[in-house]
């Protein structure tokens, strides 16, 4: 059974043991992770105006930039991020009144961090893979998304590859014989190769379709070792 110190543990070692570095790195990945790509499909799917008094969540939020952004574009938002590593919570700035973070694990049934129907958005951005398992969050969305209308989660995450195209990616070009490639690095690369490469496009449309989302989008992005979808909570 998980609990919050035994997921901060298994994130810890995910991020590499180093857990400043790892905040550093969303950091600087924030601009990639939020691109153009994903600006197009938010506003595909999230039909709200600037103006707009609801609840935005950002689950797995990590140091918080996206709650900044959101609240540049939706002033009268309340915006609640949800995050549970000790290191990615340290790096979180002193924030506006209209934005929150709830130390929690996603991993658990957590039927009151937020009342039944109360969010309107809610966003993944890479927090599936990091789960041990995403049925509990969709189940706990189920719960806290207000029905219908233009309530959606909309949820980015690496899927599964061929481990040619893993390796290729994440040594860019570096040759295997390289004798600069160490065991560590190495073994770091196959864990996180099983790890990043746990679910196939389908098995994450079926798990969110089991737990009775409605499918709106389906969109595969670099080159295919990630995908964003958005779905519906039905009426
Ligand atoms: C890959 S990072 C992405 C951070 C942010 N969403 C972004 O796009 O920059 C995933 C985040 O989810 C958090 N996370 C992973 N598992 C979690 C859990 N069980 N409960 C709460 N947060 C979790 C991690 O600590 C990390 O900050």
């Amino acid at each position: 059974m998980p609990s919050l110190k035994s997921t901060q543990a298994y994130l810890e070692r995910h991020h590499g043991g180093d857990g400043k570095l790892a905040a550093q790195r969303t950091l600087e990945s924030h601009q990639r992770n939020h691109d153009e790509v994903f600006q197009a499909f938010w506003n595909q799917h999230v039909v709200l105006s600037n103006d707009a008094e609801c609840h935005i969540v950002d689950l797995g939020c990590g140091p918080g930039l996206f709650l900044q952004d959101l609240h540049q574009r939706y002033p009268q938002a309340t915006l609640t991020g949800v995050e549970c590593a000790p290191y990615m919570l340290d790096q979180v700035p002193d924030l506006p009144e209209a934005i929150n973070i709830q130390v929690a694990d996603l991993n658990l049934d957590l039927p009151d961090l937020f009342p039944t129907n109360s969010i309107d958005i809610a966003v993944a951005n890479r927090l599936v893979h990091e789960l041990h398992q995403p049925v509990s969050l969709f189940r706990n969305l189920q719960h806290w998304l207000k029905p219908g209308g233009v309530f959606v989660l909309v949820l980015v995450d690496m899927v599964r590859q061929p481990l040619k195209s893993y390796v290729s990616h994440e040594l860019k070009g570096t040759n295997l014989n390289d004798p600069q490639l160490t065991d560590k690095t190495l073994e770091d690369l196959f864990i996180h190769f099983l790890e990043h490469n746990r679910y196939h496009v389908d098995d994450l449309v079926d798990l969110l379709t089991l737990c009775e989302f409605k499918i709106l989008a389906v969109e595969p992005i670099r080159s295919g070792r990630a995908v964003q979808i958005a779905v519906q909570k039905s009426e």
